[in-house]
């Protein structure tokens, strides 16, 4: 953590902190109930959040140890901010009204903790708009640490989230959210993902000993800046996943991050998609477009610096006609790079071969098709199969500060959205592609098996039973009403791509 001050420290030097309002407000987190108004979602990856905490009034509910926080969320109503003291807390959260703020109290070093013992699935599951959830210690998880269920408009900050199981903090299809100042370790599969959102600031998070740092994930407009992402097998990560409602992904910017030395040993569940990604590998961009890569520091990948590939790069990957496999019109500006590519996977020495280059070492590799991508300059860095990169005349990614709306989202109304399809997007789609593996077995093998069946669903969904050897077990969804588990299954049952 001391090292981490420390660059940061630097960071801040050498003025290429945005947030510099936030170190302002965390300190000042511990006096006064700061609830959020509609005007925290405001971009406010750049706002000054302590200014308007001073402002405001609101209902509070104080949760003491002993006491259980879900009692408090059941108490609560919109707008009320609930205020959890140091101590142990052992329970799943789960938030299904929206306006919430979730806030620890961090006293004396003391943080109040959610643990979940290693036997619980999720910390901390949400469905509602305009959320807040800062200064946690979450650990011993077997699901996910904090998952948004397409809840718009969210703050999740200043939390610790260690050894969650296979996610750590996980918005799934949500738009304008801030995830910031987190320490993530211990995660099998993405830390940080980011899955089917827009408009999401991802800033000065530390996210190590995880098999994927940040995930962003057919999603669109995020910003990924100013985090330390260390010793996990990679990096840094933006792709699409196939078989997904949300097909693209595109304009995200890679900015001002260390992206350290991830060459741990792939720990992710053997068969999930992650379990393929090689370690050693700093960032790779895999069929996502527009991405902008700047002023990172990037060193001791032993696989490789950056990678941009298509879709071939995941073995037994299954097409998607809606999906384009190709990362294309990819913009790498300076970053600063060495002692990449010391010890490569087999492809990408055969790759280095053929492509007959003999430095040892690999910062950026390009592989498979791809068009309009673009290197400021290329003779910096070691690279291998960049022939068709023209040279970028872009000028950076300076005036953008922040990819939070300027106005907070209208909240997803389930009046007019259909509920069991803001369900699946929300929650099944982080387990369930369509028509490949993802953590749970391909939809269209679901749809054969429970054809016209949508109550058998809906009943395995709330006490599954663990069938298949080779996969994990899907944790239970017994917080989903009888109502909604049914809803979400004739959903699942009628889609086709
Ligand atoms: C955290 C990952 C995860 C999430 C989220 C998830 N599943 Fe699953 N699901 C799995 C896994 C893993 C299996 C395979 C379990 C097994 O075979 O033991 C599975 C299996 C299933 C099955 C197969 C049952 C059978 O009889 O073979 C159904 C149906 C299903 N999931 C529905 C859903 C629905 C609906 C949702 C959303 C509400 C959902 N799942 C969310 C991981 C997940």
């Amino acid at each position: 953590m001391k090292s981490v001050l420390k660059i940061l420290g630097i960071l801040l030097a050498a003025g290429i902190i945005f947030g510099a309002g936030y170190l302002v407000s965390m300190k000042q987190k511990s006096n006064v109930p700061p609830p959020p108004t509609v005007d925290y979602f405001k971009g406010a990856g750049s706002k000054d959040i302590a200014a308007l905490q001073q402002t405001e009034q609101r209902n509070v509910i104080e949760v003491k140890p002993g006491q259980l926080i879900q009692d408090a969320i059941n108490k609560a109503q919109s707008g009320y901010l609930i205020r959890v003291y140091p101590g142990t807390y052992k329970e799943t959260v789960y938030i299904d009204k929206d306006n919430i703020y979730l806030q620890g109290i961090i006293r004396e070093g003391q943080w109040p903790i959610l643990e979940g013992e290693k036997t619980r699935n999720d910390a901390i599951l949400y469905s509602g708009n305009n959320m807040v959830i800062e200064n946690f210690k979450i650990m011993n998880y077997k699901g996910n640490g904090i998952m948004g269920q397409a809840g718009n408009n969210f703050i999740i900050r200043n939390n610790y989230i260690i050894d969650t199981g296979v996610y750590g903090i996980f918005p799934e299809f949500g738009t304008n959210g801030l995830i910031s100042h987190n320490i993530l370790s211990g995660i099998e599969d993405a830390a940080i993902y980011v899955g089917m959102c827009d408009n999401i600031d991802v800033l000065y998070n530390e996210v190590h000993s995880s098999v994927a740092g940040i995930e962003i994930e057919n999603s669109r407009h995020a910003l990924v800046e100013g985090n330390y992402v260390h010793d996990n097998t990679g990096g840094i990560l933006a792709f699409i996943t196939p078989g997904l409602p949300i097909k693209t992904c595109y304009d995200v910017i890679i900015r001002n991050n260390f992206v350290i030395n991830n060459n741990i040993e792939n720990f992710g569940e053997p068969g999930s998609i992650v379990a393929s990604l090689p370690k050693g590998t700093g960032i790779i961009i895999m069929a996502a477009d527009e991405v902008t890569i700047e002023n990172n520091i990037i060193t001791g990948n032993q696989n490789a610096g950056i990678v941009m590939t298509d879709l071939n790069f995941i073995a037994h990957i299954t097409k998607d006609p809606e999906s384009e496999p190709n990362p294309d019109r990819i913009v790498i500006l300076d970053n600063i790079m060495s002692n990449n590519g010391s010890n490569p996977i087999d492809e990408l020495k055969a790759y280095k071969v053929a492509n007959l280059v003999t430095t040892p070492g690999i910062d950026i590799v390009a592989i498979g098709g791809g068009s309009g991508s673009c290197i400021r300059d290329k003779n910096k860095y070691i690279t291998v199969g960049l022939n068709n990169y023209s040279q970028c005349q872009s000028a950076g990614t300076g005036n953008i500060i922040s990819y939070m709306l300027p106005e907070p989202a209208p909240a997803r109304d389930t009046k007019t959205e259909d509920r069991g399809k803001l369900i699946y997007y929300g929650i099944c789609s982080g387990c369930h592609s369509y028509n490949m593996r993802m953590i749970g077995p391909p939809v269209m093998t679901i749809q054969a098996l429970y054809k016209d069946n949508p109550q058998g669903i809906a009943d395995y969904i709330a006490k599954p039973v663990h069938k298949r050897t080779d996969f994990p077990e899907m944790p239970p969804q017994d917080y989903l009403s009888e109502e909604k588990r049914l809803e979400v299954a004739k959903f699942m049952l009628s889609i086709d791509k």
